[in-house]
């Protein structure tokens, strides 16, 4: 039996690079959830009016005792700056400060960063500038010390003539990373990855993980309210404050990320309240394990190059509602790993790219498969585009069912490994209107070994 209690008492280890804990930046609006195309941060004209004060103390200081006084201590500082907000990693405004003065101003300046004829349009100020649309009172403050003291700073910095000769020295100030490093570790970036490896097919976990369909849970293999509600990691059509959850409960472990329980349990490597969802080496498997040693990589900082990074799929799914169901399996097939691959008639051949895919176990004992499809486009295709979770489905027409099983359990071994043609079993056609649902599914018969 597990505890109730436990997951409030775990505790992230990352703690330091303040991360999602409490970030408002990736919420958001209810009815946008589904798609990850989306951008956390607001156009830079909506916000002028938050950062309009302090002129006055530059007036009476030098910019070396404004530098000493407000940009220095930011340095030495163990907060994390505002930055880090929105970037994992690799950028923190101390990157931007130099040891001394002439060494910061020389080397923003030969990095574009400062606008000499218009100081109060340097870079380093729309840096600093860029806030999240909700941004909790604390990192407002901070922020806004940060933008007051380097304006005022380089206001007067951009009239001095001795520092206007200073020469850059051989290190440019700056992002210590690559800059696709750079974009690759942004907050909203590591959303976008959730959203497409895991939120996409939340679908599997929420009857018993979110609060609004996991009530009738309770009493079931004596699970209490209390026990119920200390598994309620699903935050409705919220995939932000989820993976916040997620963090928060300690069920993502990114010292460990393929011993996270958000990866074990479902795959049955852990016992499971809810028993194996899915199985080891499935697309559900490969996306859960990318996104979570991708998140670790970039919280450890373990990313310093560009060949480093994940590739990013080349597919974008979603959780269909509709049924597949394959009978009349032979039971030698037991628990072997079965993926489908549907093709959909367009004129008169079918088409290049799948419409949809499903994988899991075979029943051998039920002699039958079944499995929810995920409808799948080729990432950025007008079809990828236009879909969402839950409401995306096959319309009727025309498909091509090609059926891959992992004989040899290949992906038991190696978690990777893509069934490929060497796998392939035989394939179906099948026509007409596809209901979404369990009643009935849509049943094929299992095809003769081509
Ligand atoms: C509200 C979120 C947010 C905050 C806070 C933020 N950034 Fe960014 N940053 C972004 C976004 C979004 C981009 C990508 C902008 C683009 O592609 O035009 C970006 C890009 C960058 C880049 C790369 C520029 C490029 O050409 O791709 C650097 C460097 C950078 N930010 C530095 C900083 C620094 C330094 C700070 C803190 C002073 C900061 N950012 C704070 C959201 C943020
Ligand atoms: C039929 C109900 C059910 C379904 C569906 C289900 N689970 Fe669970 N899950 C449970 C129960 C009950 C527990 C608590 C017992 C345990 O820890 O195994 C649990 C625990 C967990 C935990 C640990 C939670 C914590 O804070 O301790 C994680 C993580 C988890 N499940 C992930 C998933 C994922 C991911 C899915 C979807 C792919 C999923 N579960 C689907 C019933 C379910």
């Amino acid at each position: 039996m597990f505890t109730a209690a436990h997951r409030v008492t775990k505790i992230t280890k990352n703690e330091s690079l303040a991360p999602i804990e409490g970030d408002k930046t990736t919420t958001i609006p209810q009815n946008k959830n589904l798609h990850p195309e989306f951008s956390p941060e607001i156009p830079q004209t909506k916000k002028k009016k938050l950062f309009r004060t302090d002129t006055s103390e530059a007036d009476d200081a030098s910019s070396l005792e404004l530098f000493q006084k407000r940009i220095s201590p930011i340095l030495r500082s163990p907060k994390a700056s505002s930055c880090m907000e929105c970037h994992l990693s690799g950028v923190d405004l101390k990157n931007y400060i130099g040891k001394t003065e002439e060494e910061t101003f020389a080397s923003l300046r030969s990095g574009g960063l400062i606008d000499l004829k218009n100081p109060d349009r340097s870079k380093i100020l729309t840096f600093i500038k860029r806030a999240p649309k909700k941004e909790s009172p604390i990192s407002r403050e901070v922020r806004k010390k940060e933008f007051d003291a380097f304006r005022a700073w380089i206001r007067l910095a951009v009239k001095d003539p001795e520092l206007a000769a200073a020469k850059a020295g051989n290190d440019q100030l700056g992002p210590t990373l690559p800059l696709e490093v750079v974009r690759h570790t942004r907050k909203s970036r590591v959303l976008k990855s959730f959203v497409e490896n895991i939120w996409s097919e939340v679908g599997r976990c929420v009857n018993c993980h979110s609060p609004e369909l996991n009530r009738n849970q309770i009493g079931r293999n004596g699970l209490t309210k209390e026990d119920v509600e200390a598994i309620s990691w699903v935050v409705p059509r919220n995939p932000a404050a989820t993976l916040e959850m997620l963090i928060e409960s300690g069920n993502i472990d990114t010292d460990n990320p393929e011993l996270s329980s958000l990866i074990t349990k479902p795959v049955g490597l852990e016992k499971h309240g809810g028993g194996p969802k899915f199985a080891l080496g499935s697309r559900t498997d490969k996306n859960y394990r990318r996104f979570l040693n991708d998140y670790a990589a970039i919280v450890n900082g373990k990313y310093n190059k560009l060949e480093q990074l994940p590739e990013e799929p080349t597919e974008i799914a979603v959780l269909s509602k509709q049924q597949l169901r394959i009978v009349d399996l032979p039971a030698r097939l037991d628990k072997k790993l079965l993926r489908v691959d549907i093709f959909r008639k367009v004129g008169r051949t079918w088409s290049k790219t799948r419409w949809a895919t499903a994988e899991s176990l075979i029943n051998g004992e039920r002699n039958m498969w079944q499995n929810v499809i995920l409808v799948i486009a080729p990432r950025d295709s007008a079809r990828a585009k236009k879909m969402k979770p839950n409401v995306s489905r096959l319309p009727a027409g025309r498909y091509l069912v090609k059926i891959y099983i992992d004989q040899d359990n290949k992906t038991k071994k190696d978690r990777d490994y893509q069934l490929g043609k060497r796998d392939f079993y035989g394939q179906v056609e099948i026509q007409g209107e596809w209901k979404p649902g369990y009643q009935p599914p849509k049943v094929i018969q299992f095809p003769a070994k081509s």
